[in-house]
C-alpha cells in the first residue's frame, strides 16, 4: 500500500528527514517514491519509480531546499510503476503538488471533466485529479485548506491525501477518508504520516485524525478542523513505541527480530487482563452468539477463538472472513458479540464488517495499532501489546492476537487453569528459538520444494493453516493447511514421493487419530516432518524429520507455541532463496486498505 509523509520544520531542511521518514514505510511495499518541497514560490520534485536506495542514488533525494513538504512511497494500482506515474503529482501550473494512499473511484469521470475545462493530464492515476482539482478552487479564491474541503466533496473512494502550495509557504493540508493518516507533534516540528515508524524518530505525541477531518499543520503548530472549518480539540496521546522498536537491532530482518520477540509480545499482551476481565463482566449474560472477523492470519487467530470459546464458555461461535462478511452475516442481533481481529486496525474488508456490525450488534475489535481506525470504530477494544511489526508476514502480532483471545475466552469461561498456563508460554517459545538451528538445516533440505502441506486436528489445524501461509508469502512456495482428517477427502491425491508434510501432533486427544494421517502420507511417500512433545518422540520414528517441543505444551495452548517452528521453517527457507526479502514478498503490503 501507499505511504504518505508531510512535514512543517522550523529553519531546517524538510527533505532528508522527509526522506528518513518515508523510508520507514518501505516495509508497506512499493514501487516508486517521490518528494516534493517548496521554496521561493517554487515547488522542488524528485521522483521515480524503483526502490527509495536506487532512486536516491540516481536523484540524490536529499538535496533539496525547503522547510516543508510532502514524500510518497507509491505501490501501483492505476498505471504502470513508471517516473510520470510517481506521487507527488502536480498541478500545471507547477504551484501545487499532491500525495495521496487509497483510490479515487470517481477519477474517470473527474478527468474528463476537467480535460473539458482545458486540464491536460501526465500521468495514468487516478490520485492526478486532486492537484488539478484543488488548482480549479483555489484560482476561485479559496485558500489551499478550503479548496481540499471542496475537492472532498467531489471525490469518492479511500484517500489519505496531503498538499503543499508555493503561495502557501510553510504549510502542510492532509485529511483522511478510510485510509490511515496520523499526525504527530514533535519539538518545532509537525508531521502526517501513514504508519508510526515514519515519524517514532521525531514525534511521539499523536492526534489521530477522523474521516473528512482537515489538519493544517504550520511551524507553530497543527490545527485539526470538521468539514465545516469549526477548529476541533483534538487529544493528544503520547505513544510508548520507540524509535528502535521499528529498528532491525542488530537482526537481518525484520522477521526474524520480530519471530525472536514474540516471548515479550505475549508477556505484555498479558498485562492486558484486567481491561478483558472488565470487557468480559460487562458482555457476560448479554451475549448468546459470538463471531470472529477477520482477513488472513488473523483469520488463523479467530478460528483458535472458536475452538476455545465454545467448548469453555458454551456459547456459540462462527468465524468468518471479513470480505465475505457482507454476504453471511445475515443474522446478527444485539446479543451477538462481533469480534474484529486485526494487526494494523485499518484494513478495508475488516473496517466495512465492523462498520455494518455496528448497526446491530456488540463489536470488540483486538488491535495492535494504537489509534487504528478500528479502536475508535468499535465499541470495545483489546490492544495487543506486540509494538511495531514492520515485516509484512504477521509473526508477533499473531502470537499476541492469539493471547487476547486466551485471554478473553479464559476469563469468559472462568477457567484459571488455562489461564494460569498462558505465563509459560514465553518460556516454550524460548526453548523452541534455542533450537533454531534444527530448523535451519531443515530448510536446507526442504527449500527444492516445490509443494509443501500442513496437517493438525481440532487446535493444531489453525496452525497448520497458518504455517502453510507463512510458507506462501515469503518463500513463493505452494503450501496448503488441511485438516488432517480432511486429506483422505481429496487432497491425498496429490501426495507423492518426496513431497514435505508437516505434521502437528500436540499431546493430547487428537493424538492417536493425527498419527494415523501421518501414517497415510508416509505410506504414499511423502517426506515427513514431526512436530511433536518429546515425550511422543518414540511414535514418531517413522517421520523422516522430527522437531520436539516441551512437554508441557498441551495440545489447547500448542497454537502458541506450534506456530513458531513453521514461522522459523518459512524465514530459513525464504533467506536461502536468492533474490527473495522476507520482509518485503512480492506484491504484498503489510497494511491492506482497499478492499
Ligand atoms: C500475513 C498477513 C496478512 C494479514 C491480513 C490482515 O502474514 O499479515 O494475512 O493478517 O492482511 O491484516 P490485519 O491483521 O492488519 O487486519
Amino acid at each position: 500500500m501507499c505511504g504518505i509523509v508531510g512535514c512543517v520544520l522550523k529553519e531546517k531542511k524538510a527533505a532528508p528527514i522527509l526522506l528518513d521518514s518515508i523510508s520507514k514505510l518501505e516495509y508497506r511495499g512499493y514501487d516508486s517514491v517521490g518528494i516534493a518541497t517548496a521554496v521561493d514560490r517554487k515547488i522542488n520534485l524528485k521522483k521515480d519509480a524503483g526502490k527509495i536506495k536506487e532512486v536516491d542514488k540516481k536523484l540524490d533525494l536529499k538535496d533539496m531546499e525547503g522547510s516543508f513538504g510532502i514524500a510518497h512511497v507509491r505501490w501501483a494500482t492505476h498505471g504502470d510503476p513508471n517516473k510520470t506515474n510517481s506521487h507527488p503529482h502536480l498541478n500545471m501550473d507547477r504551484t501545487i503538488a499532491v500525495v495521496h494512499n487509497g483510490i479515487i473511484e470517481n477519477s474517470a469521470e473527474i478527468k474528463e471533466e476537467l480535460i473539458g475545462e482545458g486540464y491536460k493530464f501526465k500521468s495514468e492515476t487516478d490520485t492526478e485529479v486532486i492537484p488539478h482539482l484543488l488548482d480549479k478552487y483555489m484560482k476561485t479564491g479559496l485558500d489551499l485548506e478550503n479548496a481540499l474541503r471542496k475537492v472532498l466533496d467531489v471525490i469518492h473512494g479511500s484517500y489519505a491525501i496531503a498538499a503543499i502550495c508555493v503561495d502557501e509557504p510553510g504549510r502542510v493540508v492532509a485529511t483522511r477518508k478510510d485510509s490511515p493518516l496520523i499526525v504527530g507533534i514533535g519539538h518545532d516540528e509537525y508531521f502526517v504520516a501513514s504508519d508510526y515508524p515514519a515519524i517514532l524518530k521525531y514525534a511521539r505525541d499523536i492526534i489521530f485524525p477522523e474521516q473528512g477531518e482537515i489538519v493544517v499543520l504550520n511551524p507553530d503548530g497543527v490545527t485539526v478542523k470538521d468539514e465545516y472549518d469549526n477548529v476541533i480539540n483534538k487529544e493528544v496521546t503520547t505513544i510508548n513505541w520507540s524509535p528502535e522498536m521499528a529498528e532491525k537491532g542488530g537482526y537481518d530482518h525484520f522477521m526474524i527480530k520480530e519471530i525472536n520477540e514474540q516471548d515479550t509480545a505475549i508477556q505484555n499482551t498479558l498485562t492486558q487482563r484486567e481491561n478483558v476481565q472488565q470487557i468480559v463482566d460487562e458482555l457476560k449474560g448479554d451475549i448468546n452468539r459470538v463471531v470472529f472477523v477477520a482477513c488472513g492470519t488473523s483469520y488463523h487467530a479467530s478460528l483458535i477463538g472458536k475452538y476455545l470459546i465454545e467448548p469453555l464458555a458454551g456459547i456459540p461461535t462462527e468465524v468468518l472472513l471479513a470480505s465475505e462478511f457482507k454476504y453471511s452475516a445475515r443474522t446478527l442481533d444485539e446479543k451477538t458479540l462481533v469480534i474484529f481481529i486485526s494487526q494494523s486496525g485499518e484494513t478495508a474488508d475488516t473496517l466495512k464488517a465492523l462498520d455494518i456490525a455496528n448497526e446491530t450488534s456488540k463489536t470488540l475489535a483486538i488491535v495492535n495499532v494504537v489509534g487504528s481506525s478500528m479502536t475508535r470504530r468499535a465499541q470495545y477494544v483489546i490492544q495487543t501489546q506486540a509494538g511495531p511489526e514492520i515485516g509484512v508476514a504477521a509473526t508477533k502480532t499473531y502470537v499476541s492476537q492469539l493471547t487476547a483471545i486466551y485471554l478473553f475466552a479464559g476469563l469468559l469461561a472462568g477457567d484459571e487453569e488455562l489461564l494460569s498456563k498462558l505465563e509459560k508460554v514465553p518460556d516454550y517459545i524460548n526453548e523452541i528459538l534455542k533450537d533454531c538451528d534444527v530448523i535451519k538445516q531443515l530448510s536446507v533440505k526442504y527449500r527444492y520444494a516445490k509443494d509443501f502441506f500442513y496437517l493438525g486436528r481440532g487446535y493444531a489445524y489453525p496452525t497448520a493453516l497458518e504455517g502453510a501461509l507463512k510458507l506462501k508469502e515469503i518463500t513463493y512456495i505452494h503450501g496448503e493447511g488441511y485438516a488432517a482428517g480432511e486429506l483422505k477427502h481429496g487432497p491425498l491425491a496429490l501426495i507423492d514421493k518426496g513431497i514435505p508434510v508437516v505434521v502437528l501432533l500436540p499431546p493430547g486427544d487428537n493424538l492417536e487419530k493425527t498419527m494415523s494421517n501421518l501414517e497415510e502420507v508416509r505410506a504414499r511417500g511423502a517426506d515427513v516432518l514431526a512436530i511433536g512433545a518429546r515425550k511422543d518422540k518414540e511414535q514418531f520414528t517413522h517421520a523422516k524429520d522430527i522437531f520436539l517441543i516441551n512437554d508441557e505444551v498441551d495440545e489447547i495452548i500448542a497454537p502458541l507455541v506450534y506456530i513458531v517452528p513453521l514461522q522459523l521453517l518459512s524465514y530459513y527457507v525464504a533467506i536461502s532463496k536468492e533474490g527473495v526479502d522476507p520482509d518485503k514478498p512480492k506484491n504484498l503490503a503489510k497494511c491492506v486498505t482497499v478492499e
